[in-house]
Order: structure tokens, then C-alpha cells, then sequence
């Protein structure tokens, strides 16, 4: 089993409409080539884990890597893992608000994976709740 886990940044808010489009299209074709995983957002960010055959994943991750609909894709983290972490999800989705800590539902989110997957998963969503608040600190610069 191979997983990629990756962050980006909207290039502009997408509305209702937007977002389910986007999940019923990633569910129908993560089905088909037999890839599962979530997606967890808010306004500022996507942090997406994907897993399944290399292929499969990596071929998935060029074609989301230039979707102009959001920027500053970066791979935090790929190569293989021991067994499928979300069977039952082709693509969970996950809408975080403003207010709302990324740690917290990535904790619930991680409940029956294996713990070196949760952990870093967790360790991605503690460093954006950090940044979160950083930036929350300062002045909007957009
Ligand atoms: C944040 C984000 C996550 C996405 N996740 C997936 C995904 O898990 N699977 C997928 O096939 N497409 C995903 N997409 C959409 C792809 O970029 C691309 O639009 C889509 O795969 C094209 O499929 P289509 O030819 O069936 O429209 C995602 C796009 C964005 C912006």
C-alpha cells in the first residue's frame, strides 16, 4: 500500500456547489482506480491523504498537483505503508471552520489507523494550528 499526503492552498473560496462537485468527481474516480483517503479544509488550506497502488496514486496526485483551483502544492510526505488506513472512504471530506482546530478533527479522523500514520498526520495538522495562529496574530496581508 502507498500513500502521498500533501498541502495546498485555495486559489480562491470555493462555495457549496464547487466543493461537492469537486468531491463527487474525486469519489467516483478514486473508486475506480481503487484509492481511498480524506481531505480536510478550510478557507486558507487542503491537506490531502491519498492511498492505494503507487501507480494509481501518483498518477492521481499529477493530475490534482495542476488543478488551478488551488496553488503551493507540496508533498509533505509518500512511499509505502502496511496496510489500507480508510477502506471505507474514497474520498472523506472534512470542512474545518476559522475557529476550529485542524488537531482536533484530524484526532478523530485518525482513530483506527495504524499510530504512525495517525502520528503524522497529527503532525501535519499541529503544524498548520500553529501557523493558523500565527497568522491570525498578524494583519491580513490578502
Ligand atoms: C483539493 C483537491 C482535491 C482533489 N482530490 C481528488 C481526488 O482525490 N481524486 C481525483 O480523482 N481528483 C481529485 N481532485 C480533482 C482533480 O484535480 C481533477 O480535477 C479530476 O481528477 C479530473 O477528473 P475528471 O477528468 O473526471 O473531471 C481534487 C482537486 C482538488 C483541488
Amino acid at each position: 500500500m502507498y500513500r502521498i499526503v500533501y498541502m495546498s492552498r485555495p486559489t480562491r473560496e470555493m462555495n457549496i456547489e464547487d466543493a461537492g462537485d469537486l468531491l463527487s468527481r474525486a469519489e467516483k474516480n478514486n473508486e475506480r482506480n481503487g484509492i481511498t483517503g480524506i481531505l480536510i479544509h478550510d478557507r486558507r488550506r487542503y491537506l490531502q491523504y491519498l492511498e492505494g497502488d503507487e501507480a494509481k496514486v501518483e498518477e492521481t496526485f499529477a493530475r490534482i498537483s495542476i488543478d488551478r483551483r488551488h496553488q503551493a502544492v507540496i508533498r509533505l510526505k509518500s512511499g509505502t505503508i502496511s496496510r489500507r488506513q480508510f477502506p471505507g472512504w474514497a474520498m472523506a471530506s472534512k470542512l474545518v471552520a476559522d475557529d476550529e482546530s485542524l488537531t482536533k478533527v484530524v484526532t478523530r479522523l485518525v482513530e483506527d489507523c495504524d499510530p504512525d500514520v495517525a502520528e503524522e498526520l497529527l503532525k501535519f495538522a499541529k503544524a498548520r494550528d500553529e501557523a493558523t495562529s500565527t497568522e491570525a496574530a498578524r494583519p491580513d496581508r490578502t
